[in-house]
C-alpha cells in the first residue's frame, strides 16, 4: 500500500471536523456520512472516528473513482511515520493514535482498530456520473474543483436529492462552488471559521436550500 501518494490528510481543517461532530452529535437516529473522494482512506476513517470518539451511531460510506486508492483505504494500513507527523502537526491527537490505531505485523505501519475499519464501507463511485448515495453530511472535499461545470451540476442536484433535511456538505478549501449552489444548495457561514473566506462560493459547508429551486437544465 505505501507506496502510493495523493495529498490529503487525516482530519483535514480541523475547525470542520468539530462542525462535523456538532452536526451529529445527539442525533437519536443512526447517521450515514458519504466520503466520496475518499482517496486512501484518511478523510473516511477520519469521520468514522468522529463517529467512535462521540459514541454516534451510524457509518461511513467511502467512494472513490480510483480502485488502486480504495485498495489502499481498505487496508486501513498507515506509515507510523506519517501518522506521527499528523499528531505533531496537530491535527491527529495523540490519545486517538493510540485509541484508533493498533500494531502492524510490519512495526514500520499501524492498522485502523477493527471497530474503526467496521464502521466504513467502500465502493466505487464516479461523481457526476453515478447517483449520490443518501446521506446527513456528503464530504466532497478538494475533488469539487476537478470535477468540470456538467458533473459539479449533476454532483449538486444528487447531493441536493440525498442529503437529509438537516444534512450537510463539506467541501475544501480551494473547491469553488456556484455563488447558487446550483439552485439547490445555499452556503451555511458558521462564525469564525469562514469569516477569512467572504464570497458564498468559497464556502466550506452546504446545505438544501429550501424550497429547492432547479437550476438550469436539471
Ligand atoms: C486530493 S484527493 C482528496 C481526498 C480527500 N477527500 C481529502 O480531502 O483529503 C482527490 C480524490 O478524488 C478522486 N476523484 C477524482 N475525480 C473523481 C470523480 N469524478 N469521482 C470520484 N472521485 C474522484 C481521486 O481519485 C482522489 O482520490
Amino acid at each position: 500500500m505505501s507506496g502510493r501518494r495523493i495529498v490529503t490528510e487525516w482530519f483535514r481543517v480541523p475547525s470542520v471536523w468539530a462542525l462535523l461532530e456538532v452536526q451529529l452529535f445527539g442525533r437519536a437516529d443512526d447517521v450515514t456520512v458519504w466520503s466520496g473522494a475518499c482517496g486512501t482512506g484518511e478523510e473516511a476513517y477520519s469521520a468514522a472516528i468522529t463517529l467512535e470518539r462521540r459514541s454516534i451511531c451510524g457509518q461511513v460510506l467511502a467512494t472513490d473513482v480510483d480502485r488502486a486508492n480504495l485498495d489502499v483505504a481498505r487496508a486501513g494500513r498507515y506509515e507510523l511515520k506519517a501518522l506521527e507527523n499528523e499528531v505533531n502537526e496537530g491535527r491527529l491527537w495523540a490519545d486517538d493514535l493510540w485509541r484508533y490505531f493498533e500494531p502492524d505485523t510490519d512495526s514500520r505501519f499501524l492498522r485502523v482498530t477493527p471497530a474503526v475499519r467496521e464502521r466504513v464501507t467502500f465502493d466505487v463511485l464516479d461523481l457526476g456520473v453515478d447517483p449520490v448515495p443518501a446521506c446527513d453530511a456528503a464530504l466532497l472535499r478538494n475533488v469539487w474543483r476537478h470535477l468540470s461545470p456538467g458533473a459539479q451540476r449533476r454532483a449538486a442536484a444528487g447531493v441536493r436529492a440525498a442529503l437529509t433535511d438537516e444534512g450537510r456538505l463539506y467541501l475544501g478549501g480551494g473547491d469553488l462552488m456556484r455563488p447558487d449552489g446550483w439552485g439547490g444548495l445555499e452556503s451555511v457561514a458558521p462564525a469564525g471559521l469562514v469569516e477569512h473566506f467572504a464570497e458564498a462560493e468559497h464556502s466550506l459547508i452546504w446545505r438544501p436550500r429550501t424550497p429547492h429551486r432547479p437550476s438550469a437544465g436539471e
